[in-house]
């Protein structure tokens, strides 16, 4: 039932209060006078000793389920100081890459059921990994047959385009990183902080929602163009790669994602007063290296639209030369929830295209229901 919403991507882009809600329940640990702030993955807590042994964690996915990995890929680093290196499932299959019987193997799909991921999971098995699934869908594929792992609890995706399996994707891996790294004294100050930050994301996220109609009127002037670019770094070089794929599934429009870190080697050329280019600069460690883009696109002209925390658009935009979108600071590891939400499906309602593209899927090619 698609309530008061005239497609299933828009209701499931407004219940992600509910959703991160339902996917952090019983799992996040108050903590009090003696007891310390915490995080209980039922569904791995026997396997966190091997885990935190193994050389390296290899995340595999495709599209969405890639990016939310790649969003969590820096916290877990940090965390557990375990190398993580990234496989996009079928790029895995094509090479053959070596998987070792010391590797973590996480797999991440919202269906469970993506044929390319569930191959890169048989060829893991072979190799002897520990294969651990990250998936919406309770009996699926993946779910059976990795050697544990944890359900995000996000209830039904139905829209094609991924959008409350993502924020809650990264929300549970972000998760998985504070329980492996969990044995680790030093970092105790910084957990808590991130546990703090989950508590209040969902909050966050009803407020970022509330840009709505700012994003619909942007959306409408920018239907008209060729292609979008969207430059991110750090913990949001996910958010510009998974933005970039939202408006080409969704708006029927080219549109790329790029490392901001990658510009002055080849994007630039691009770079004109007619292409329009969204900058993910919200504030974190690689803040004032996102300002420095910013100058460089400006001096080349750009027409920018420059995404930041709130009270700080003076910071990235002196003197109003640009577009801003503002949006609620959370804990740097997390914001890349909050951030992909205003790129998430505003182009929708100007698309008629999409609109028959969304209403054929949400008649016949409904995904299975995660619960
Ligand atoms: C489980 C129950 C939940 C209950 C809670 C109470 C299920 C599905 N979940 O949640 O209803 O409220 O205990 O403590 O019954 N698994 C995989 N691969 C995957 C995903 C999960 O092997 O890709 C395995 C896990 O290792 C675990 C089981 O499935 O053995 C359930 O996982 P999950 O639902 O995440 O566990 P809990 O959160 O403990
Ligand atoms: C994009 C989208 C796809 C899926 C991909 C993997 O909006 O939905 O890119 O993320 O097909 O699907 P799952 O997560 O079910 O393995």
């Amino acid at each position: 039932n698609k309530g008061k919403y005239e497609h299933y991507m828009q209701k499931e882009i407004h219940e992600q209060p509910e959703s991160l809600t339902t996917t952090m329940r019983g799992r996040l640990i108050r903590g009090g006078s003696c007891k310390a702030k915490s995080v209980l993955l039922g569904g791995i807590k026997d396997h966190l000793k091997t885990i935190r042994r193994s050389r390296r964690i290899v995340f595999i996915g495709c599209g969405t389920s890639y990016n939310a990995a790649l969003a969590s890929r820096p916290i877990l680093e940090e965390l557990c100081g375990i190398p993580v290196t990234m496989e996009i499932a079928s790029d895995l299959l094509d090479r053959l890459g070596p998987i070792y019987r010391e590797d973590t193997v996480v797999f991440v799909s919202q269906s469970g059921e993506t044929a390319d991921t569930l191959l890169a999971l048989e060829y893991a098995l072979e190799n002897g990994a520990l294969c651990v699934g990250i998936t919406n869908t309770v009996g699926s594929a993946i779910a059976r047959n990795t050697h544990c792992g944890v359900h995000i609890n996000a209830g039904c995706e139905i829209g094609v385009a991924s959008t409350k399996a993502y924020t809650s994707q990264i929300v549970v891996m972000v998760m998985l990183a504070l329980a492996i790294g969990d044995d680790t004294i030093s970092n105790q100050t910084r957990r808590e902080s991130i546990i703090d930050g989950l508590f209040e994301l969902p909050s966050k996220v009803r407020e970022v929602l509330k840009l709505d109609q700012e994003m619909k009127d942007l959306a409408k002037e920018l239907m008209s163009e060729q292609s979008l670019l969207v430059f991110g770094r750090g913990y949001n070089y996910a958010t510009a790669l998974e933005g970039a794929l939202k408006v080409k599934e969704v708006a029927l429009m080219h549109s790329e994602g790029i490392l901001a870190g990658e510009m002055k080697h080849g994007p630039l050329a691009l770079v004109d007063e007619n292409l329009p280019i969204v900058v993910i600069a919200t504030h974190d460690a690689c803040f004032s290296k996102q300002q420095s883009v910013i100058q460089q696109l400006h001096a080349r002209k750009g027409r920018l639209i420059v995404m930041c925390s709130k009270g700080e658009a003076s910071l990235v935009c002196p003197g109003g030369s640009c577009r801003v979108i503002e949006v609620p600071q959370v804990v740097d590891c997390i914001q890349p929830v909050v951030n992909i939400v205003p790129l998430q499906g505003h182009f929708l309602k100007t698309s008629g295209d999409l609109r028959k593209k969304i209403k054929h899927s949400d008649e016949s090619e409904s995904r299975e229901c995660g619960r």
